[in-house]
C-alpha cells in the first residue's frame, strides 16, 4: 500500500516514515522544506535502507499535488503538512488560516479526483481549549482555542468530518496529538525548530548541548503539585506507530474516527528537568519566569479509546524521551545545519 505523507520531512513525518517502512509499506513524500531540511530524507534512508519518492512542492498548488497522484498509486494519505507555531499564529493569523485550511482543501480535492478514499489527520490536543475537567477524552466538546493554530486544527478537523459525512465511502482518521518528544534511536533524525525553540525539550535540550544559557520555567504557581505547568509528553516513535495504527483502522472502515495520541500521564515542567538532567548527566539551569500567555495548568489525555479501538498504546517512558532527545542533540548540536 502505497501512502502520500504531505510534510513528511518533518519532524513526525520523519519518524512515521520510518515505522511505516518498517511495516511494509511504500512512502511518497511531499515537503516544501518550509520548515524542515532535505537532509532527512538522507537520514531516513541511512535507517530505511529505502529511498523515499520526493516532491518538493506546496501541497495547496493543485497542479503540483496532482502529478504526485498521476505518477503513484496513492491509496492513503497522512496529512501533516501545515504551521504549527502558537505564538506566530497569533502574530500572522492569515496566513495560518490561508496556508492550513488552503493546503487541506486541495488535498482533499485531490484525493477525489484520484479516487483515494483514505485519509489521516495531524490534529492536535490543543483543539480541548481551556476544558476544566480532566482527562481530556475524544468525546469532550471542543473550543474556544487559544490560538489561531487551534482554530486552524478545529476547523479543519470540521471540514474534514463534513467530506466524510458527504461521502460515505470516505475514511478519516484523527490524531490528536499531546506533547511529541525524543528522537529515533539511531540519533539521525530529530526535532530542529527554526530558531529559538517555543517547546519545552527543545529548550531544555538546547540548554543542555550549550547553546542556550538556561531554561524560563514559566510559572510556578499553577495548582499543580511542583506549581509548574504539566503535560502529557509521548515519545515521538510512539505516536508515529499510532499513525500505523491509524492508517490500518482506515484502511478498513469508513466515516470520521478521533483518536487522542498521549500516554495519559501528566508530567511537570521541573520532573521534565529533572528527567533530562539523568538523560545529559548534568545540571540543566533554570529561572522561574512569568506565566506564560494562554498556557493552562494542566493537559493531559484520557488514551483508553486508541488502545480499545487501535490496540495502540505507548512504550517509552519519560526517561527514554529524555535520553532518546539528549542522544539527537548531542550528535547534532546544531540540528540539520
Ligand atoms: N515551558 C516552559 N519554558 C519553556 C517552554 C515551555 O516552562 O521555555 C512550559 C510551558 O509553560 C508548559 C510546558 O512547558 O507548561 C509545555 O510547553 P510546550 O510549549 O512544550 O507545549 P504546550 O503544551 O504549550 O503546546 C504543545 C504544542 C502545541 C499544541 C499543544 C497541545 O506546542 O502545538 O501542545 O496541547 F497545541
Amino acid at each position: 500500500m502505497k501512502i502520500l505523507l504531505t510534510g513528511g520531512a518533518g519532524y513526525i513525518g520523519s519518524h512515521t516514515a520510518v515505522e511505516l517502512s518498517s511495516m511494509g509499506y511504500d512512502v511518497v513524500i511531499a515537503d516544501n522544506f518550509s520548515n524542515s531540511n532535505p537532509i532527512v530524507l538522507e537520514k531516513l534512508e541511512k535507517i530505511t535502507g529505502k529511498c523515499f519518492p520526493l516532491y518538493k512542492i506546496d501541497v495547496a498548488d493543485k497542479a503540483a499535488l496532482r502529478r504526485v497522484f498521476e505518477e503513484n498509486e496513492i491509496e492513503a494519505v497522512i496529512h501533516f503538512a501545515g504551521y504549527k507555531a502558537v505564538g506566530e499564529s497569533v502574530k500572522v493569523p492569515l496566513s495560518y488560516y490561508r496556508s492550513n485550511i488552503d493546503t487541506t482543501l486541495s488535498l482533499i480535492e485531490i484525493m477525489e479526483e484520484f479516487g483515494c478514499k483514505n485519509l489521516v489527520f495531524s490534529s492536535s490536543a490543543t483543539v480541548y481549549g481551556k476544558r476544566a475537567s480532566l482527562p481530556y477524552s475524544e468525546e469532550m466538546e471542543t473550543g474556544p482555542c487559544t490560538n489561531p493554530y487551534g482554530w486552524t486544527k478545529l476547523f479543519i478537523e470540521q471540514i474534514i468530518t463534513d467530506y466524510a459525512k458527504a461521502n460515505p465511502d470516505f475514511s478519516a482518521v484523527i490524531l490528536r496529538y499531546f506533547n511529541p518528544v525524543g528522537a529515533h534511536k539511531s540519533g539521525l533524525i530529530g526535532e530542529d525548530p527554526n530558531g529559538i525553540p517555543n517547546n519545552l525539550v527543545p529548550y531544555i535540550s538546547r540548554v543542555a548541548v550549550g547553546n542556550l544559557p538556561y531554561l524560563n520555567v514559566f510559572g510556578n504557581d499553577y495548582p499543580t503539585a511542583d506549581g509548574t505547568g504539566v503535560r502529557d509528553y509521548i515519545h515521538v516513535t510512539d505516536l508515529a506507530k499510532g499513525h500505523v495504527a491509524a492508517i490500518d483502522f482506515a484502511a478498513k472502515n469508513s466515516g470520521t474516527e478521533i483518536f487522542n495520541l498521549g500516554t495519559g500521564n501528566g508530567i511537570s515542567v521541573l520532573e521534565m528537568v529533572k528527567a533530562y538532567e539523568k538523560a545529559c548527566g548534568h545540571e540543566i539551569p533554570y529561572r522561574i519566569a512569568p506565566r506564560r500567555e494562554g498556557d493552562i495548568a494542566f493537559c493531559f489525555a484520557n488514551a483508553k479509546k486508541a488502545f480499545e479501538i487501535l490496540g495502540w498504546k505507548t512504550e517509552f517512558s519519560v526517561d527514554e524521551m529524555c535520553r532518546d532527545s539528549w542522544n539527537w542533540q548531542s550528535k547534532n548540536p546544531d540540528g540539520y545545519k
